[in-house]
């Protein structure tokens, strides 16, 4: 699928219409309860009054998201109009804007329509520019257009016949739209990334394969690799990490991946991953039902590689560092027991309580690494606790920081990229849950607020910098039917990184 800009200008009389152009289809957004204006009332009067009579018939009432193909319009160049539903106008937001853009492109993938001329771009939104309008259009566009073949054998034919997209904007617009464009780009290829890696399957997507993605990745955008092995782990005494990966017999991997877009001394954003591969829950096993799906607890690192894929190919002017520790977490014969006592990088012992609690087993040697870097700011990102879904359900992110400053850009990005993150507690009260008769601390806490005391378990090992971290247990993974990864939260760390970078 390939997108472009143009810019026109409705309000310039004498020039040919940009409707009497060919193409497949047009995609015209329609108020609800609103006279036309601007290219809905070209259409309607080269139409002859078309629009107006199919809404006056109630076949087009332009309520949010509702949509309708017309064929062979008179006075109109392109084959098919696309009418799409776009609610009240003053009540048209972030929120209106990409519900819009949802239903139009689920009901352009219903049609045989392979070069589109889309308008919606065209239409202020409250609040937003055209750049997001354009950047929002692509990458929702690409989510949508993601199909999984890796691993079938006979991939089922592309259904889909899209192959060129031209977003219209004014002509004021179009300088920022083009950068827009090249940003959503990015984007959603860094999503594609993160989507593949969730959904390859847990016997290919190992610790060895995310090293190898990421020297891939350093391969293609001149990007700096080091991923260190078992040896080199252990001389690093990440006991803690390693006592996770002790029963697999995939070796871990410690991942150190660099993008450099900034003067070399100033302070890097240091991205850390959770990269369990698989988790099986260790010797605290998990019940069977679904196990399959934590094949995805990788997630966190493949938002990290993802999100570099696309800082690199934006350019941004700042410094990334992506940390991941990888492995799986499995029982055997010489697995971490519940009762061990393992020894951190940081030199704080940890009482392993519950070998399921895995993740922040691995994430804090990782925090406790990154110290090296001096960061301006740590975000991990982890699918981490069955707690936090249970708190947000699968429409926010967890987001737990004592940074108000942090919190206020992180939510920013959020809302502007449309990946939803809400704010949890993270108070030191919590902190006494944690407490270990016979370790510095235990890696389960008592009752109660789980994803919050995994946050502040992990909190232990961050005093050196500003850091948050994000819960993606509920948002990187679909369930159901339309089972798989949803390549959450790069969009909304993607555009954390645009707003750095200005
Ligand atoms: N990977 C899981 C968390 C998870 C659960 C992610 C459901 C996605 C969906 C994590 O390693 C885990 O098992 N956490 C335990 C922690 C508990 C033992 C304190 C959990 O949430 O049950
Ligand atoms: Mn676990
Ligand atoms: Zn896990």
């Amino acid at each position: 699928m390939d997108f472009s800009i143009k810019a026109f200008d409705w309000s310039k009389a004498g020039t040919p219409s940009l409707l009497a152009a060919k193409s497949d289809c047009v995609v015209v957004g329609v108020f609800e309860g609103q006279t036309l204006s601007g290219a809905g009332r070209q259409l309607d009067s080269l139409s002859k009054g078309r629009v107006a009579r199919l809404v006056k018939s109630g076949d087009m009432t332009g309520k949010s998201g509702s949509t309708i193909v017309l064929q062979d319009v008179e006075g109109i160049g392109a084959a098919r109009v696309l009418l799409v539903g776009l609610g009240k106008q003053d009540k048209f937001d972030v929120k209106a804007f990409s519900d819009a853009t949802r239903a139009a492109w689920r009901a352009l993938a219903q049609t045989r329509a392979a070069n589109v001329t889309w308008l919606l771009t065209q239409t202020p939104v409250k609040g937003r520019t055209a750049d997001w309008a354009a950047r929002v259009t692509i990458t929702i566009g690409r989510e949508l257009a993601y199909r999984y073949t890796e691993t079938k054998s006979k991939p089922e034919p592309e259904e889909r016949a899209l192959k060129k997209v031209t977003l219209i904007v004014d002509p004021l617009d179009e300088k920022s739209a083009k950068v827009a464009l090249k940003q959503g780009l990015a984007i959603a290829n860094g999503a594609d990334l993160t989507r593949e890696l969730g959904n390859l399957p847990p016997n290919i997507c190992t610790p060895t394969y995310l090293g190898n993605t990421a020297r891939k990745l350093a391969k293609d955008f001149k990007l700096k690799v080091e991923v260190l092995g078992q040896k080199q782990i252990e001389a690093l005494k990440m006991g803690s990490f390693l006592s996770v990966a002790k029963a697999s017999s995939e070796a871990p991997q410690f991942i150190v991946l660099q993008y450099h877009g900034a003067a070399a001394k100033q302070a890097p954003v240091v991205l850390v991953g959770k990269g369990i591969t698989f988790d099986t829950g260790g010797i605290s096993l998990k019940p069977g039902a679904s196990m399959d799906e934590m094949k995805y607890d990788m997630c966190g690192a493949g938002s990290v590689l993802g999100t570099m894929r696309a800082v690199a190919e934006m350019g941004l002017k700042l410094n990334v560092v992506a940390v991941i520790p990888t492995c799986e977490n499995m029982p055997g014969g010489n697995a971490v027991k519940p009762g061990d006592i393992v020894t951190s990088m940081s030199g704080q012992t940890i009482e392993v309580l519950n070998t399921d609690a895995e993740g922040r087993l691995i994430l804090c040697d990782a925090l406790t690494y990154v110290e090296r870097f001096k960061p301006a700011a740590v975000i991990d990102i982890a699918t981490l606790t069955g707690a936090c879904v249970v708190a947000l359900g699968h429409h926010n992110s967890g987001l737990f920081t004592k940074d108000d400053g942090l919190a206020d850009q992180l939510l920013a990005a959020s809302k502007t990229s449309g990946d939803a993150a809400w704010r949890m507690p993270i108070d030191d009260e919590y902190q006494d849950q944690l407490k270990s008769n016979f370790a510095d601390i235990a890696n389960i806490g008592t009752p109660g607020a789980g994803a919050v005391v995994a946050a502040c378990f992990l909190s232990r090992f961050t005093e050196a910098y500003p850091w948050a971290h994000l819960d993606i247990a509920g948002t990187a993974w679909k369930g159901g039917a339309a089972k798989g990864a949803t390549g959450r939260p790069v969009p909304l760390l993607s555009q954390f990184l645009i707003d750095r970078a200005e």
